[in-house]
């Protein structure tokens, strides 16, 4: 069962204290994903000293407010005719993005839903980074911006992380051991009780107690299920409290239940913390979706609403679009917007009458707003943490090699 954020807040007293804020002043560290990537990551630099600890979030009132804008994002991509012949579809310039904009500031969270295909998880690649302008084959333009700045790379390695839709935990290592690694890499110059502690404060928040000493598992290796592998993807992100959390449908795959278990705790992390939260989400129950601060639903790479998720159908119901009865109004949403099953230009209508809308044109002023004073940025690692961090990464890569057999399958067919 998780225990709510707010227990989380309690039991860790978010009162600032003279050691918080000497720690809030002390360099802070992280390393991109706590992946079996992470190596990559090591390789290109940043990372540094100790990190905020868990229980003083670095979001507490007297932290700066946080203001994330995405204008005018746009998106496309150059399909060759061989690509084309080979992956199906038609060659030339597909539109995968097409004018997004929204914005979303300390303790929110976004939830961007929509047929498969609208262009969610596009959304989220350009607003971590991980495609960008500089991306060959790609056309990106628009701006991406935290406190009137452009999210910089190392704004955020420092201040955000990505838990995308699959996860990529060390499938040999069990729960805990993935926590405490995660915790190693991102804040190597913790004292080993301090890092256990922050474990313990992770293990509890997220329910994963019960399973902390089973391995994570793959299809060689039984180990956790879907939803504690989800939490411990989740967890492995939050040893280190951002101040901007993304998620690529972190529910996905899990039965309903697990599913609002894991949006309850995004929600309470989210008012306790401060901290930003911008998922995209597969067919939340009524419950989860009314309590989404703000929705964005996605069409054919367009906005097709964008605002508080309990005004979303009233908003349909001035369009003509009412539903008779009850429904669950995300499912509502993406079976009127869905492209591949309803008339085209119908859900084109409907994204076209978004942008006529006084919502639309006060999000375009709020982007115009100005913004609250731009973010401090860490300092450069030093190498006392960076051999550190690369000697946790050695010994987490051996401990995984060591007792996956699906390696051991490999080198034998080798
Ligand atoms: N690099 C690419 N080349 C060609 N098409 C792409 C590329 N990246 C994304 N697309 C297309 O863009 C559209 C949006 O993809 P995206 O993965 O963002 O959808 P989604 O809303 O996340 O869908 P799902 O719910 O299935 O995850 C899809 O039609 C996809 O095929
Ligand atoms: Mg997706």
């Amino acid at each position: 069962m998780l225990r709510s954020s707010n227990e989380w807040q309690k039991r860790n007293n978010r009162v600032p204290d003279a050691e918080s804020k000497r720690q809030r002043r002390a360099p802070i560290t992280r390393v991109e994903m706590m992946s079996p990537q992470a190596g990559e990551d090591l390789e290109r630099g940043s990372r540094n000293g100790a990190a905020a600890p868990l229980g003083k979030p670095r979001n507490s009132p007297d932290e700066p407010k946080v203001d994330l804008r995405f204008r005018d994002v746009r998106y496309s991509v150059e399909v060759s005719k061989t690509k084309a012949s080979l992956m199906g579809g038609e060659a030339g310039v597909k539109h995968i993005l097409r004018g997004v904009s929204g914005a979303v500031e300390s303790g929110q969270i976004l939830a961007i839903i929509g047929s498969s295909g609208a262009g969610k998880t596009s959304l989220l690649d350009v607003l971590v980074g991980k495609v960008s302008a500089r991306t060959k084959g790609l056309n990106i333009t628009g701006d991406v911006n935290v406190n009137g700045k452009a999210m910089s790379k190392s704004f955020f390695l420092e201040n955000a992380a990505y838990v995308p839709q699959e996860d990529r935990l060390w499938s040999a290592l069990t729960v805990r051991e993935n926590l405490t690694f995660a915790c190693k890499m991102y804040s190597p110059m913790l004292s080993r009780g301090e890092c256990s502690k922050r474990v313990d404060e992770v293990l509890v928040s997220l329910g994963l107690e019960g399973c902390q000493h089973t391995k994570v598992g793959n299809i060689f290796l039984k180990g956790t299920s879907g939803g504690e592998k989800r939490r411990t993807s989740i967890g492995v992100e939050l040893v280190f409290l951002r101040k901007i959390l993304f998620l690529d449908e972190p529910t996905s795959g899990l039965d309903a239940g697990s599913a609002s278990e894991i949006m309850d705790l995004l929600r309470g992390l989210a008012s306790d913390t401060g901290m930003i939260i911008i998922t995209s989400v597969h067919q939340p129950s009524s419950r989860v979706f009314n309590s989404f601060d703000q929705v964005m639903l996605l069409t054919m790479g367009q906005t097709a609403y964008f605002g508080p998720a309990v005004d979303s159908l009233a908003h349909f119901a001035r369009l003509g679009h009412e539903p008779k009865g009850l429904v669950n109004p995300a499912d509502y949403l993406l079976e009127i917007t869905n492209s591949h099953f309803s008339d085209t230009k119908a859900v084109q209508r409907l994204a076209d009458a978004w942008k006529e809308t006084p919502a639309c044109r006060a999000l375009d002023t709020r982007l115009c707003a100005p913004v609250s004073p731009p973010l401090a940025e860490g300092s450069k690692a030093g190498w006392l943490s960076s051999f550190l961090q690369l000697r946790a990464l050695v010994v987490r890569t051996s401990m995984n090699s060591l007792r996956d057999p699906a390696v051991y399958a490999l080198r034998f067919t080798v």
